[in-house]
């Protein structure tokens, strides 16, 4: 991979999982870290990096996020910070919007008045509901969407460079988010049978390497571009069905995993199949196989 040209960056998003992985690898590049992280955010995932990166407690104003954009003064913005509900009740409304939207467009209006003109930020495949340009999945992909509309606006009038790195299904090592993978080990380990719907439904797992080597390659695309916005899907494009999944996480750990399939119904707009149409990250691909990336994901304390 090419060696990202800049020295600063900052990582939105980096007490969570993916972005505490970028973090580590950008610490272990040799970059500068700058991380912002709220008031009551754990810094557990960052515990093995801590004194090697510069963490900065957000007080949730938009001036707040201003200063500590103007003290980091990166070169590069990377945006992770998200609330994933799949399915919202009434009371997750503002924080789905204050974490989706006004967050991140307070990030928008420091990166602009500090004069930070590159971002890459972090879109989700369900966006796109049965292959659509624009169907949100839910509440949650539809306040993603609108701060792609709010960066339009900020790439297009203040001059900025934004890619939107779009993700699909993630795993690795050490992923407390109690995702699919965890779950198979738990359910493998505990042997009690766990009901499932028929599993029919196709994800597409990228390991979390890879998905962070495709931050650092759209980062490095992004000296020299014209276009103010682009959009790449972040996927192995072989997506598989949760039963193939399954069977293959039997295959690579040697365990088997009692679940009993059919025993709960697909979930209100379930993803059957996830999106199909994004344009492929030039000079990225997904190295790690689904069999060899499932090795040592077995969570703590299972
Ligand atoms: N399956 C996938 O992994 C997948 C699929 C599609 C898209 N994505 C996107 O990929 C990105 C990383 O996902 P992830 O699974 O690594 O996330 P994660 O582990 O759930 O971490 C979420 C991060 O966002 C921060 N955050 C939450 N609410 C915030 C707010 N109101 N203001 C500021 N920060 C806030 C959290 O900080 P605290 O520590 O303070 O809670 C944490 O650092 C997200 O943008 C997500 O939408 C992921």
């Amino acid at each position: 991979m090419a060696e990202p040209s800049f020295e600063t960056a900052l990582v939105t998003g980096a007490t969570g999982y993916v972005g505490s992985r970028l973090a580590a690898r950008l610490v272990g590049l040799g970059k500068r870290v700058h991380v912002v992280a709220r008031p009551g955010s754990r810094l557990d995932l960052l515990a093995p990096i801590a004194d090697r990166l510069t963490v900065h407690r957000h007080d949730g104003t938009t001036e707040g996020l201003v200063a500590i954009v103007a003290d980091a003064r990166p070169d590069v913005a990377f945006h992770l910070a998200s609330n994933f509900i799949a399915q919202h009740v009434t009371a997750d409304v503002a924080g789905l919007v204050g974490a989706n939207l006004l967050f991140p467009t307070q990030l928008l209006e420091a990166l602009a008045s500090a004069h930070v003109d590159r971002l890459i930020a972090t879109g989700t495949s369900w966006q796109h509901y049965e292959d659509a340009p624009y169907r949100p999945v839910d509440l949650y992909a539809a306040t993603k969407q609108a701060f792609e509309d709010v960066l339009a606006y900020y790439a297009d009038a203040c001059g900025m460079k934004a890619t939107t790195l779009v993700l699909f299904d993630t795993y690795g090592p050490r992923d407390p988010r109690g995702k699919l993978v965890s779950l198979l080990w738990r359910t493998a380990r505990a042997g009690r049978p766990l009901a499932m719907s028929p599993g029919e439904q196709k994800l597409d797992l990228v390991h979390v390497d890879d998905v962070v080597e495709a931050y650092l390659v759209a980062a490095a695309l992004l000296d020299g571009r014209a276009e103010p916005t682009r959009r790449y899907g972040v996927a192995t494009g072989r997506p598989l069905a949760l039963r193939e999944s399954v069977a293959i996480f039997e295959r690579a750990t040697g365990l088997r995993v009692p679940i009993a399939w059919g025993e709960r119904p697909y979930r209100p707009r379930e993803v059957m199949t996830p999106w199909t149409t994004w344009d492929a990250l030039p000079g990225w691909t997904a190295r790690i196989a689904l069999e060899d990336g499932l090795i040592g994901t077995e969570p703590d304390g299972v």
